[in-house]
């Protein structure tokens, strides 16, 4: 099967130029100012961007949370994140405790293969990790899982004592592997949380009001120091907010080794959102919470000045109807997460490249072309050069479209960007040479998409 695309601005994490693209056997096999092999498939980029799908390092489709589970399915989750623009996730597979990692990684094989449209690859949340478990990080890591989620937050579900993220780190460093850290001091938001509800503060905003972004801070604080104990590199998850950055900034001017995500809604959405009427602050319930507006910038700066490296999203959505609804008495009951798979880059691209505060180059490095090179996937995703996977965006830079959960395909009942007005459209994409989406349609298939043995981390620093 060949398929060229023709006349399109090619830009990846460091070019941009006008070139035809030549993929054979779903690899790009040349690029080229004018390619004009025969070809089974001929697609016309003229005035639009062709750049590498978006890796979206940070899902949790399925997840069981909180007395139920997302609601998206790999299925639905992974056409919802191709009509956005992303060719690969990597979901967050959970070892719960008494589970081996073996058993953890077999049990999402279970949930994900033969069901996706596009390509995706697991980290281990590992929540039960004492000295005899420590030796399986190796052979999960010649597995592909290369990266490993620990909490510090959550007491009784997923929070690990500190001892065991030393530990944990010190493996996964001497093995290649890379420690991705939920870091907020979870024990002392606890008590925060539990004095709240005995003062019958059971708001939805109260789920932002008792999870201070020092609490935030000192997470990351902490993750980097053990990081550094333990002689390895750290990626933070989901970070939220000024303060937290701040963290990861003073440790990067001294030379450590942390590497930080941050998501669409700390960018785009702040603490306003928890005070509209009713119950309807319950669509913002996740962890981190929204911050005040005033972090957005600074989140900003950190993904300009290198100090943040990675837009992911999060996407951990239940819906508002019956899932969110089982915390209306009591906002720690709330499912703790929201959408945004479908989002991410439209709301990168317009908030970042219309908006003039980050050049087209890094808007595709901190999509696609970083998370590939932290978790292993680079240069067979991440990139447009010959030998890559053909995992292609064909993004128009000047159509604008409004987000709306009636028009949206993640399935959940909301959305967060309901009614926004975005400038950047994804319009064809191709995963390994075929089409999952052309022209706005779905013409994928589910169970198309291949597990990613992912390699070892490859520092984008
Ligand atoms: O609220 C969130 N973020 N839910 C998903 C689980 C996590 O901590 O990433
Ligand atoms: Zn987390
Ligand atoms: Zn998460």
């Amino acid at each position: 099967m060949r398929t060229v695309i023709k006349n399109g601005r090619v830009v990846t994490a460091v070019d941009d130029y006008n070139a035809d693209i030549l993929i054979e056997d779903g690899t790009i096999a040349m690029i080229g100012k004018s390619i004009d092999a025969d070809a089974d498939r001929v697609i016309d980029a003229k005035g639009r961007l062709v750049i590498p799908g978006g890796i979206d390092p940070h899902t949790h489709m399925e997840l069981p949370f909180g007395g139920t589970s997302a609601s998206d399915t790999f299925e639905t989750g992974t056409r919802a994140a191709a009509f956005g623009g992303t060719t690969t996730i990597i979901d967050f597979a959970v070892q719960y405790k008494g589970q081996t990692l073996q058993e953890a990684v077999d049990a999402w094989h279970a949930k994900a293969d033969g069901k996706t449209s596009i390509d995706y690859g697991f980290h281990l949340i590992c929540t039960d990790f004492p000295d005899e478990r420590l030796g399986e990080m190796r052979r999960m890591i010649d597995q592909g899982v290369s990266s490993f989620k620990l909490f510090m937050a959550y007491p009784g579900v997923f929070l690990v004592d500190d001892g065991t993220i030393y530990k944990a780190m010190r493996t996964a460093g001497e093995n290649g592997g890379l420690i991705c850290m939920h870091a907020e001091n979870g024990v002392v938001i606890d008590v925060i949380v539990k004095q709240a509800i005995a003062a019958g503060k059971t708001a939805p905003k109260y789920h932002a009001l008792t999870r201070p972004t020092k609490a935030e801070a000192e997470g990351v604080h902490r993750a980097i120091a053990l990081a550094e104990i333990a002689n390895t590199a750290v990626y933070i998850v989901h970070l939220s907010c000024d303060d937290a950055l701040q963290e990861v900034t003073r440790a990067r001017d001294m030379g450590v080794p942390a590497f930080a995500e941050t998501c669409p809604q700390y960018l785009f959405l702040d603490y306003s959102v928890y005070e509209q009427p009713g119950f309807e602050g319950a669509k913002y319930v996740m962890t981190p919470p929204i911050r005040e507006k005033w972090n957005q910038e600074k989140l900003w700066r950190g993904l300009q000045f290198n100090d943040l490296q990675v837009v992911s999203t999060d996407h951990c959505p239940f819906c508002f109807k019956e899932q969110k609804e089982l915390g209306k008495d009591d906002f720690s009951k709330i499912p703790n997460g929201g959408p945004g798979v479908e989002n991410r880059m439209s709301l990168v691209y317009n908030g970042g490249v219309a908006s003039g505060r980050i050049s087209v180059n890094r808007f595709v490095e901190i999509v696609s072309t970083n998370p590939a090179k932290i978790f292993g996937l680079f240069p067979k995703k991440g990139t447009i050069a010959v030998g890559s996977d053909a995992d292609i965006v064909i993004f128009d830079p000047n159509e604008e479209f409004t987000i709306s959960a009636k028009s949206h395909h993640m399935n959940v009942d909301y959305s967060c960007y309901e009614g926004w007005k975005v400038k950047g459209a994804t319009k064809t994409v191709l995963s390994r040479g075929e089409l999952v989406i052309d022209e706005g349609k779905y013409v994928g298939r589910t169970g198309y998409g291949s597990f990613l043995k992912r390699g070892l981390a490859f520092s984008p620093r």
